[in-house]
């Protein structure tokens, strides 16, 4: 399929690895429309930066929490765009509640925003895409939506929904639309994780080196752009994190 003059929508794309990924699909000559929820500066840099690069670009808010916002967001890119031929569910939350202080709310926050909202937006915007013919969805999942570790339950179980989201949404739109996932390992940690704590993650890795979010950011490009053949598949940009 030719990417180019194409509309690309990316959630949390205003910084880190949705930035990053939203500059590479532009370097395929995509429009790209960035989401963001609170970086509002931010998503208006990533804009000024993609149309440097020749191509078109917006910034749309939404809060993926909340329903009504998801469908609006959805709506919003589809009429921007003349129709989105790209999807990226790259926006997430990353909550450490220990298990003794989990909530119910915090099973929601994640639950809602990591899963919930993927889903709806595959749904509005999928639909879409298959009645025009083509399109491609990618969601971001995590290593740890297999391996799951302590302190973050509800993440870990909304990324393993994540996993089974891309293979069920494959199921259902193919052959128009391909479905598939981006496991990233640790790319980049939380902002102001120590440095010892850094050396530690990246020990664990069998490449004993963090990834960067141009890592993800190519995988993503690459299942837009060359992976013809693939629909429904897991793609673990992980430093081999899963199988140490
Ligand atoms: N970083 C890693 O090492 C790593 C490892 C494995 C998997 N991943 C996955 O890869 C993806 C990108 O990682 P990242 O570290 O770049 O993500 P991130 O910085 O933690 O989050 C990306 C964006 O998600 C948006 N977001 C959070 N809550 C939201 C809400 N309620 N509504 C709308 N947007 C919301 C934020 O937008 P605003 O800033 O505009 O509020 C944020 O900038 C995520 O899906 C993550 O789970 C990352």
């Amino acid at each position: 399929m030719e990417l180019r003059g194409r509309w690309a929508l990316v959630t949390g794309a205003a910084k880190r690895v949705g930035r990053a990924t939203a500059l590479e699909l532009a370097a395929c000559g995509m429009n790209v429309v960035v989401h963001y929820h609170t970086s509002a500066e931010e998503a208006a840099a990533t804009v000024r930066e993609l149309e440097v690069l020749g191509v078109r670009a917006c910034a749309l808010a939404a809060d993926l929490g909340r329903t009504s916002d998801v469908a609006r967001l959805a709506a919003d890119a589809e009429r921007h765009s003349g129709g989105l031929t790209v999807l990226v569910n790259n926006a997430s939350n990353y909550l450490r509640v220990p298990f003794e202080q989990l909530t119910e709310a915090a099973w929601d926050a994640s639950l809602d925003t990591n899963l919930k909202a993927p889903f709806l937006l595959a749904w509005h915007i999928g639909r879409g895409m298959r009645a025009r013919g083509g399109g491609h969805i990618v969601n971001l999942a995590d290593w740890a939506g297999e391996r799951p570790y302590r302190d973050y339950l509800p993440y870990c179980v909304s990324k393993a929904g994540m996993i089974g989201l891309t293979r069920a949404l494959a199921k259902e739109l193919a052959p128009e639309v391909q479905v598939n996932a981006v496991a990233p390992g640790p790319v980049m940690p939380p902002e102001g994780m120590p440095a010892a704590e850094r050396e530690a993650i990246a020990r664990a890795i069998p490449l004993r080196r963090l990834g960067t979010p141009e890592d993800v950011a190519r995988c993503v490009r690459f299942l837009v752009a060359e992976a013809v053949f693939s629909t429904g598949s897991i793609f673990y940009v992980d430093g081999g994190r899963l199988i140490a």
